[in-house]
C-alpha cells in the first residue's frame, strides 16, 4: 500500500490496483473522533458546513492498515484503509443487506420459516428477513390462529403501521354493505401490489391465515422485478413507457381521499428496478400524447401477461396458522375466487413500514445478543 498527501488531497494505492484520491474536507467530515462525532448515534456534534474550505492535510502516520491524519485545523482522526476502500466501492447506503435474486415459478423450496424456531433464535428471524431481502417474501408457519396471532411475529420486528382502516384488518367475505375493499368479497383478486394510492405506499404486507377451508382461495405471487426484467428483454420500448407514464392512483370513501402519482416501474440511481406497482382497480392513467398512450396500454397488457404467466407465478394455498410477509414494492400478489358455502376463509392483514424491516435486519446482522424490540 502507498499513502501520500499533498495539500487538500490524500492518495491511496494498493498492490491489487486500487487507486483513489480523497478530498481532505471529505475525510475531515467523516472523522469519528468523539470531539466531532457522537460514537453512539454516529451523528456529527459540530457544524461541518463551517469547516474551513481551504482545509489541508498537515501530516499523516500509518499504523498497520490505519491512517492517522492531522488536518490544518489541528483536528486529528484515524481511518481504516479497508473502510476507505469500502466507501468508494459502495458510496450509497443500501436499504437491505444482501443481493437480490430474481425468481420464477421454479422457485423451490419456497422460503418457509417456523415461528416457534424464530422466537427461540434471533438467527432464524434474521434468516427470514434475509429471504425477504433476497426473494421479496417469506412464509411463516405455526403462527397462533387467534385474532391478533400475527403479533407474535410482528412484535419481533417493530410497530405495525396504523392506517385509516385500523391496525390489523379482517380479510373475509362480508355482507355487501360492509365491504370497503374487494378483498372482503369472495371474488378473485387480480394481481396487485397493495394500496399504491397511499403515500408512502405500505412497505410490507403481512397476511395471516386463521382458516382457509373453502374451495378456491389460493394465493399467487410474482417477482415484479423479474417480470419487469422480462418485459425489458422483450421490448425496451414497452419497459420504458411503464417507467415514464405517470399513473394517478386513487381511493376515496366518506372519510378518506387517498391519491398519489407514480409510475408502474421505478428505477433507482443505478438504473435498476427498485419499485413496481400494479393495481388494476385504482390506476388512472395521466393524459399524455395519444401515441405514447397506445404504447402504454400495450405495455400494461404485456406486463400483466408476464405477471400471471405459468412461467413466473408461484401458487400455493395458505392454511390455518400460515402467514406471508411480502415486499410490497417488489412482489405482486393475487388470490383466486373461493366458494364461501364450502367452508371458512378468514385472513388478517397488516402493514409494516420499510424502515422497520431494514432496521431490524441490520440490527440482527450487527448484534449477536439482540434485545427484544420495544418502543422508547
Ligand atoms: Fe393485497
Amino acid at each position: 500500500m502507498n499513502v501520500t498527501f499533498k495539500k487538500n488531497r490524500l492518495y491511496l494505492t494498493e498492490p491489487d490496483g486500487f487507486d483513489f484520491t480523497y478530498s481532505a474536507l471529505w475525510l475531515r467530515e467523516m472523522s469519528d473522533n468523539p470531539a466531532f462525532r457522537d460514537p453512539q448515534t454516529g451523528h456529527k456534534i459540530a457544524d461541518a458546513d463551517e469547516l474551513p474550505l481551504d482545509l489541508e492535510i498537515n501530516n499523516l502516520k500509518i499504523i498497520d492498515r490505519h491512517i492517522e491524519i492531522t488536518f490544518s485545523d489541528l483536528h486529528q482522526s484515524t481511518y481504516s484503509i479497508d473502510n476507505l476502500r469500502e466507501y468508494t466501492e459502495e458510496p450509497t447506503s443500501k436499504e437491505l443487506i444482501g443481493s437480490k435474486e430474481y425468481w420464477d415459478s421454479n422457485l423451490d423450496p419456497l422460503p418457509w420459516h417456523d415461528l416457534t424456531e424464530i422466537k427461540n433464535n434471533p438467527e432464524q428471524l434474521l434468516a427470514a428477513l434475509n429471504d425477504l431481502s433476497k426473494l421479496g417474501f417469506a412464509l411463516i408457519r405455526n403462527v397462533p390462529s387467534e385474532m391478533d396471532g400475527m403479533r407474535e411475529f410482528t412484535d419481533l420486528l417493530g410497530p405495525i403501521r396504523t392506517t385509516n382502516n385500523g391496525i390489523i384488518e379482517d380479510i373475509k367475505a362480508l355482507p355487501p354493505g360492509d365491504v370497503y375493499d374487494l378483498s372482503m368479497t369472495a371474488r378473485a383478486l387480480e394481481p396487485h401490489t397493495d394500496n399504491p394510492f397511499r403515500w408512502p405506499q405500505p412497505g410490507y404486507v403481512l397476511l395471516h391465515c386463521l382458516s382457509n377451508t373453502t374451495e378456491g382461495g389460493e394465493s399467487g405471487m410474482t417477482d415484479g422485478f423479474r417480470a419487469a426484467y422480462e418485459l425489458k428483454k422483450q421490448s425496451p420500448e414497452l419497459f420504458d413507457v411503464l417507467c415514464t407514464v405517470p399513473i394517478n392512483w386513487k381511493y376515496s370513501d366518506e372519510q378518506a381521499i387517498l391519491e398519489d402519482s407514480s409510475t408502474f416501474i421505478e428505477l433507482n440511481r443505478n438504473q435498476e428496478v427498485s419499485h413496481v406497482r400494479f393495481h388494476g382497480r385504482s390506476d388512472r392513467v395521466s393524459i399524455t400524447d395519444p401515441d405514447k398512450l397506445d404504447l402504454f396500454y400495450k405495455a400494461r397488457r404485456e406486463f400483466k401477461k408476464l405477471i400471471q404467466s405459468d412461467e413466473l407465478e408461484v401458487r400455493f394455498k395458505l392454511k390455518e396458522g400460515d402467514m406471508f410477509i411480502v415486499d410490497n414494492y417488489r412482489i405482486i400478489h393475487r388470490r383466486t375466487a373461493f366458494k364461501p358455502e364450502t367452508g371458512k376463509r378468514h385472513m388478517r392483514q397488516a402493514y409494516i413500514d420499510r424502515d422497520v424491516i431494514s432496521s431490524r435486519q441490520k440490527v440482527l446482522a450487527r448484534d449477536t445478543n439482540v434485545q427484544a424490540w420495544q418502543a422508547r
